[in-house]
């Protein structure tokens, strides 16, 4: 079961609500690229993020940057 949706909140947000909540933030690359990979809670709920541990911090990036280009 996927934890994310480009448009729409599963598990977690939907990533265009996350490109909206952090339009414009210079740090948010490398600040949510640090949570992808270690995990955390309580920006959209009591609800954690695991760690994603595969993850490598330049893939996190990677990720991230994409995440933050999904428009709704
Ligand atoms: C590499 C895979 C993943 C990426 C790139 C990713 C990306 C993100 C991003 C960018 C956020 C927003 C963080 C914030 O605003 O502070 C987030 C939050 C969240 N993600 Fe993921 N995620 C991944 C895997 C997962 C998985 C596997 C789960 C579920 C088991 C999950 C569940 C959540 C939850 C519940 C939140 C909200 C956390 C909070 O309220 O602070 N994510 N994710």
């Amino acid at each position: 079961m996927a934890c994310h949706a480009v448009d729409k909140k599963l598990v977690g947000p939907a990533y265009t609500d996350v490109a909206a909540k952090y339009a414009g933030q210079k740090d948010a690359v490398d600040k949510l690229a640090v949570k992808v990979v270690k995990g955390g809670a309580g920006v959209w709920g009591p609800v954690p993020m695991p760690a994603n541990t595969a993850v490598s911090d330049a893939e996190a990036k990677q990720l991230v940057q994409w995440i933050l280009t999904q428009k709704k």
